[in-house]
């Protein structure tokens, strides 16, 4: 099939490179020229495992092309994936949904014949109806554009997997729609893989995404309670993770106890959707995703807390390593991120801090410059009086206690993520420390 994905940010550069490694014609579309430009010469502009051979495979075998122009897209295909940003807004806990319009406004008008517009990115419930009625006021005579929406479910660090072998397919449709079948098409390979394809109205298909992201964010904010509890009672929040994972009705995934949540997603999603909850006159219903936000967002003081007595009360003139800035392993980006978030209040509390992530150096210092950056783990940790693990890379979890032991100044370190072998740690002379455990 011929088809369009407009924005090719994150969702939308892997969404393009995988329709096309299925075997579909693609054409991305975003107005951000520094990136078509990078696309185009078959570089991905931010740090994704595997998505680089997919896209460098396509471009090559002619199947994915890039370009700045609306009118491009519009003479491409008649099915149209929408991919851009829908961040949280300046002062205010709703998401922005200035450059989803703006898609609709800059290409509906140039459209002729039927068309179909498959929303992917993240939007509060009530989205596509009014794209709907946008994209009618703007619709050529005789032209038909829909807009049904298709949720995105894609995880950083497993972007390419996770969209060419996604574990559930969603497409919310008006009534009397065409749109599955479409869809049934785009997703011929995985459907006939037998994967889950589930056909709602609208509303239905926004809220999936939006409830998926506040369940896997009240799940680890739950365990990071119960880690607080842990930590005034002696008892072990790692193996009280494992003991109730194996009721498979709860399961271990997402139970990891540490610093917490970040990223551009889970953040953003549960403080719309309480946003949204409070438009729609039902606010009641979410207020707990406030305390899931709040419960999160005390995991980083808890780590700045404790940094503070291991180093005697005051992090004046301490040398603090912090090891990962990415918001977790396997990516670049540090929005939101625990790990900076950490790294900068000890930094402002008076520590002299030094950072090193395995990819995400040059994002942690466009948003963080006043830090220090390490070229690598071992400068990172020379002399340090303290080390903070706050981002889980194989690197760090692989680390040799024993020759870290005999870099830094004071062999104590904070494991904020719970991934440390203990015993070898505290057998190799390390001082260490967790949170919701008591070592
Ligand atoms: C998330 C959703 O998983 C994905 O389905 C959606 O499309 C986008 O949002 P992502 O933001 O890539 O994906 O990251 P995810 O793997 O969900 O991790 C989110 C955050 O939770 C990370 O900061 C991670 O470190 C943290 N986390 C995860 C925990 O603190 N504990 C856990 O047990 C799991």
């Amino acid at each position: 099939m011929r088809m369009t994905v407009i924005g090719t940010g994150y969702l939308g550069a892997t969404h393009a490179a995988c329709m096309a490694e299925l075997g579909h014609e693609v054409l991305g579309v975003d107005v951000d020229e520094a990136k078509i430009a990078s696309l185009k010469d078959g570089k991905v502009p931010f740090f994704e495992p595997g998505l680089p051979e997919v896209l460098e495979r396509n471009i090559a075998n002619g199947r994915l092309g890039f370009s700045t122009e609306y009118a491009d897209a519009a003479s491409f295909a008649q099915v149209h994936f929408l991919g851009v940003g829908t961040p949280q807004q300046k002062g205010s806990f709703a998401a922005d949904l200035t450059y989803v319009r703006q898609v609709i406004e800059n290409l509906v008008p140039l459209l002729e014949g039927q068309h179909i517009i498959f929303g992917k990115s993240t939007v509060p419930v009530g989205t596509a109806a009014q794209l709907q009625e946008l994209a009618d006021s703007l619709a050529k005579p005789g032209t038909e554009v829909e807009i049904a929406w298709n949720p995105e479910f894609l995880r950083e660090g497993y972007a390419v997997k996770d969209t060419i072998t996604p574990d559930r397919i969603v497409v919310g449709v008006r009534a009397s729609s065409e749109a599955a079948e479409v869809a049934r098409e785009v997703y011929a390979t995985a459907i006939a893989a037998e994967t889950p394809f589930l056909v709602t109205d609208l509303a239905t298909a926004e809220l999936v995404k939006v409830s998926a992201n506040a369940f896997l964010a009240t799940k680890i904010s739950f365990i990071n309670a119960v880690a607080e509890i842990c930590e005034q009672t002696g008892a072990d929040v790692v193996s009280l993770a494992d003991a109730i994972g194996y009721d498979d009705r709860i399961g271990r995934k997402f139970l990891g106890a540490g610093l917490g949540f970040g990223g551009g997603c889970l953040p953003k999603d549960i403080r719309a959707f309480m946003a949204r909850a409070g438009e729609l006159g039902a606010d009641q219903a979410l207020t707990f995703l406030r305390e899931v936000d709040s419960i999160n967002m005390r995991r980083r003081d808890r780590v700045v807390q404790l940094s503070k007595e291991i180093c005697g009360g005051s992090l004046l003139g301490k040398r603090v390593t912090v090891l990962g800035a990415a918001f977790k392993p396997n990516s670049d980006d540090v929005r939101d991120s625990p790990a900076l978030s950490v790294a900068g209040s000890l930094s402002l509390q008076g520590a002299a801090v030094s950072v090193y992530d395995p990819q995400a150096m040059d994002n942690a210092r466009r948003v963080f410059p006043t830090l220090g950056y390490a070229a690598n783990t071992q400068e990172a940790l020379a002399d340090a009086h303290l080390v903070v693990l706050a981002t889980e890379w194989q690197e760090f979890r692989d680390l040799d206690p024993v020759a870290a032991a005999g870099i830094v100044d004071k062999p104590v370190i904070i494991d904020g993520r719970n991934v440390l072998d203990v015993d070898k740690w505290q057998g190799a002379g390390w001082e260490v420390h967790a949170l919701g455990r008591n070592l």
